[in-house]
C-alpha cells in the first residue's frame, strides 16, 4: 500500500519560541500512527525542531535547498548541511519558489538530482495557475512540469520521491480544488508516470494534494483513491487543526 503522508509547510512562519510552542503542542496530539507526519520549519529552526522531535515519529523536512554542496552561493543552504542537522527530506518546486524566486523546471531538475545524490527524499511540488485551468491547459502544464523537472530520474530513484499537486489558485485562497478535481488530476499524474516509467512506479508513488486543506475538507479529499495525503500550509500552524487533518483518513 502507498504511504499516507501529511506534511505541514510552515513557509516563512514561526520564530524560535513559536517553533518550540507549536511542536510542543503537536507532541501532545494523538496522531494516526498509519500516517507519516512531516513538519517543515524555516532553516534556522530545523536543528531545534529535529532535537524536539527526535524521540517522536514526526519527521522534519526543509522547504528548499541549493543544488551545490558548498561554495560561494551567499544565502543558500545545501543538502549536506541539511543532513548534518538531521534533515532527510526537502520540499522542492513549491509554487512560491517558482513565482517569487524564479525557480524554473531546469533549476528544479538540478535540485532534485542533488537531493537524490545525497539520498534525501524530495517532496516535489507542481501545479497550474488559474489562467492555465481556465484555458484548459492544466493537464499539459502539469505534464510539462513533471517531464522537465523530474523525469530525468532513474526508476530506482522513485523510492525517494513524493509528489505534491498544488493548484496555485487554491493556495492560501480558501478555495480548494473539489475532491473530484483533485482525483482527476492525481489520476492523470499517475497515468503520465506509468507512460514514462511503469505502472508499478506510478502505483507506488504517494501523491499529496495541497491548497487550502482544512479540518473540514480533509476527509473528503483524502477519501479519493489517488490522493495519498496533503501538503498543508496555513492549517499546519495550529497543532489542533493539523492533528485533525492527519487523522482525517477513513
Ligand atoms: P494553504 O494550505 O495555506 O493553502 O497552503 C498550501 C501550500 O502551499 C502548501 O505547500
Amino acid at each position: 500500500m502507498r504511504k499516507r503522508i501529511v506534511a505541514g509547510n510552515w513557509k516563512m512562519n514561526c520564530d524560535l519560541s513559536e517553533t518550540d510552542y507549536l511542536l510542543s503542542r503537536l507532541l501532545e496530539q494523538d496522531l494516526d500512527p498509519k500516517v507519516e507526519v512531516i513538519v517543515t520549519p524555516p532553516f534556522v529552526n530545523l536543528y531545534t525542531a529535529f532535537n524536539l522531535l527526535k524521540t517522536s515519529s514526526i519527521e522534519v523536512a526543509a522547504q528548499n535547498m541549493h543544488f551545490e554542496s558548498n561554495g560561494a552561493y551567499t544565502g543558500e543552504v545545501s543538502a549536506q548541511m541539511l543532513k548534518s542537522v538531521g534533515v532527510q527530506t526537502v520540499i522542492l518546486g513549491h509554487s512560491e519558489r517558482r513565482a517569487y524566486f524564479g525557480e524554473d523546471n531546469a533549476l528544479l531538475a538540478k535540485k532534485v538530482s542533488a537531493a537524490l545524490g545525497n539520498e534525501m527524499t524530495t517532496i516535489f511540488c507542481f501545479g497550474e495557475e488559474l489562467e492555465d485551468r481556465k484555458a484548459g491547459n492544466h493537464f499539459n502544464l502539469v505534464k510539462q512540469q513533471l517531464q522537465e523537472g523530474l523525469f530525468h530520474i532513474s526508476e530506482k530513484d522513485w523510492s525517494h520521491i513524493v509528489l505534491a499537486y498544488e493548484p496555485v489558485w487554491a493556495i492560501g485562497t480558501g478555495e480548494t480544488a473539489t475532491p473530484d478535481q483533485a482525483q482527476e488530476m492525481h489520476q492523470f499524474i499517475r497515468e503520465t508516470i506509468a507512460e514514462a516509467y511503469s505502472t508499478d512506479i506510478a502505483e507506488g508513488v504517494s501523491i499529496l494534494y495541497g491548497g487550502s486543506v482544512k479540518p473540514n475538507n480533509a476527509a473528503e479529499i483524502f477519501g479519493k483513491p489517488d490522493v495519498d495525503g496533503g501538503l498543508i500550509g496555513g492549517a499546519s500552524l495550529d497543532a489542533g487543526n493539523f492533528a485533525q487533518i492527519v487523522n482525517a483518513f477513513q
